[in-house]
């Protein structure tokens, strides 16, 4: 293992997409922006330098952090945000993860610019457990606004209203030719026949899931958040905000100079996702003799599943399954020391005095809650207030175990949708096994939660629409090859059970990766505390960290 660094200069950056220039908030002047490679096992040490004007942070999302809590990145819970002028150092080790992740700046929406990959290669003399592919390419998915996305949130939170939508969706930052104004800005992968070539798939949109195929191909799902997974076929796949899948895609013997579409559109149409738009990119075979130009559009379009296909979801996310095997088993808890049942949804909250609100509901504000816990961010780092003893008026550690009334969901919304606040956590002594089962309320209007838990990867054991019934459904939970991630889909209207172990001190956050549902509230902290051994405790902070 070796020590890998780097430096993200964080600094402005005009760009033009849809014949429209913004300055956007880059890293070293890039979008996307820079690939952070490293193999398992090794330390990573990036200094972040800021020269804009915004307050930055980066998460490293998906990278466990073993008692490195202090490097995982989310502004006001691990560490306060690193102000104009100032720098920090992110330190941190890769341990027992080999894939693909991302990295994002976390605090307000600045990760619609700043965000890139985490290409993790196996350890030397390791290899892949599937076919050695020929090359391997990032595929990062993303959205474009015309105006400054921290305008459009800074709005939606004032009025309370939902916020305007993106402009495009984008490949490799780019639009491609179904918008207007933008067919030069289309992303062109160029293979050669008879090769596999590894993809790895990172959705980094704000606010909507996606679904991804090239038109005439077959990709193979290898690997998801990281973890190697029972191989499977697939024409299609959807990819959550924050998720990351490794796909084999395999080149045809012969096309030469044949062009196919590749297309990402959202799955779902909630609230602040609505948009039908496609984005595109163009799978090029290269002909040795052809200097590879192509004069003209693909014909071949890859058909996606219809808008709101909740049925194709179910289906596509049971495939997913562990190795499981001698190699790489699957350590899913077998028995549980803590059970919580959250409900995850929207909601609302009154609209404050001597002001009109625009919320869904007669004068109130869009929000969002756990347990009907609307959780607010403090005014300094959780971690922080944590570690030395001064929780004191910061936070409180009496975040709701069950919902305060015992859920029922009918499809039909109750006319009171009111929240609470607070910055309230869960306290989880060291190697607690955890069941967490979260149900959607949908009492908005359906929508589907990719929840992101940080420090953790978690099995996903069960997954169901309509109520989750604690008396049945844990009979058909999968303890032997469930999916392990960090990010998962709760459905519109159904419910996801996981399992992970506490074997992480710090804190840690939890929350919907749907950016506008965690500045509405659809978050909160998990606070895991030191076990006995000394390399089970969180060390004190680098000498670095920011101060609010
Ligand atoms: Cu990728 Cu807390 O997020």
């Amino acid at each position: 293992a070796i020590t890998r660094q780097y430096t993200f200069n964080i600094k402005y950056q005009n760009f033009t997409r849809l014949c429209h220039t913004r300055r956007l908030v880059t890293a070293n002047g890039q979008f996307p922006g820079p690939r952070l490679v490293a193999r398992e096992g090794d330390q990573v040490l990036v200094k972040v330098v800021n020269h804009v004007a915004e307050n930055i942070t980066i998460h490293w999302h998906g990278v466990r952090q073993l008692t490195s809590g202090w490097a995982d990145g989310p502004a006001y819970v691990t560490q306060c945000p690193i102000q104009t002028g100032q720098a920090y150092t992110y330190n941190f080790t890769i341990t027992g993860q080999r894939g693909t992740l991302l990295w994002h700046a976390h605090i307000s929406w600045l990760r619609s610019s700043l965000y890139g990959p985490i290409i993790i290669l196996p350890k030397l003399n390791e290899s892949y457990p599937f076919q050695k592919p020929y090359k391997e390419i990032p595929i990062l998915f993303g959205e474009w606004f015309n105006v400054d996305p921290e305008a459009v949130i800074a709005q939606a939170l004032q009025t309370g209203a939902g916020p305007n939508v993106s402009d495009a969706y984008t490949i490799n930052g780019l639009p491609g030719p179904l918008y207007n104004c933008s067919a030069k800005d289309t992303y062109k992968l160029k293979v050669k026949p008879g090769k596999t070539y590894l993809l790895r798939l990172i959705n980094a949109a704000l606010n909507d899931e996606l679904f991804f195929s090239i038109a005439n191909h077959t990709l193979t799902v290898v690997e998801a958040d990281a973890v190697y997974v029972k191989p499977f076929e697939t024409d299609t796949l959807l990819i959550s905000p924050g998720q990351t899948t490794n796909v084999l895609l395999k080149t045809k013997p012969h096309f030469p100079n044949a062009t196919f579409f590749m297309a990402a559109r959202p799955y779902f149409t909630g609230i602040g996702s609505i948009d039908n738009s496609t984005a595109a990119g163009i799978l090029v075979y290269k002909h040795p003799s052809s200097n590879n130009h192509f004069k003209k559009l693909p014909s071949l379009k890859p058909t996606l599943p219809p808008i709101n296909d909740t049925g194709f979801v179910a289906n596509f996310t049971r495939k997913f399954r562990s190795l499981a095997n001698a190699k790489y088993p699957a350590n899913v808890p077998q028995t549980v020391d803590r059970k919580f049942f959250f409900t995850v949804g929207l909601g609302t909250n009154p609209c404050p005095e001597n002001t009109t609100c625009q919320g869904p509901t007669n004068n109130t504000k869009f929000a969002a809650s756990i347990n009907n816990v609307s959780f607010v961010l403090p005014s300094i780092a959780l971690l922080q207030s944590y570690f030395f003893g001064q929780s004191n008026g910061v936070f409180t550690s009496d975040f709701p175990q069950n919902p305060p009334k015992p859920f029922n969901y009918t499809g039909t919304p109750p006319n009171n949708t009111m929240v609470s606040n607070g910055t309230k956590t869960l306290v989880l002594p060291f190697n607690t096994s955890v069941e967490l089962v979260m149900q959607d309320t949908s009492i908005l209007g359906a929508e589907s939660h990719p929840l992101h838990l940080h420090g953790f990867n978690f099995f996903v054991v069960g997954q169901g629409t309509g109520n989750y019934d604690p008396n049945k459904d844990p009979s058909h939970f999968n303890l032997v090859d469930p999916v392990e991630r960090n990010t998962a889909g709760v459905p519109a209207g159904g419910w996801i059970a996981i399992r992970f172990l506490s074997d992480n001190p710090g804190v840690w956050f939890m929350h919907c990766h749907l950016d506008v549902h965690t500045s509405w509230g659809l978050r909160m902290a998990w606070i895991v505390l030191d076990g006995p051994q000394p390399n089970q405790k969180l060390p004190p902070p680098p000498s670095d960290l920011p101060e609010c």
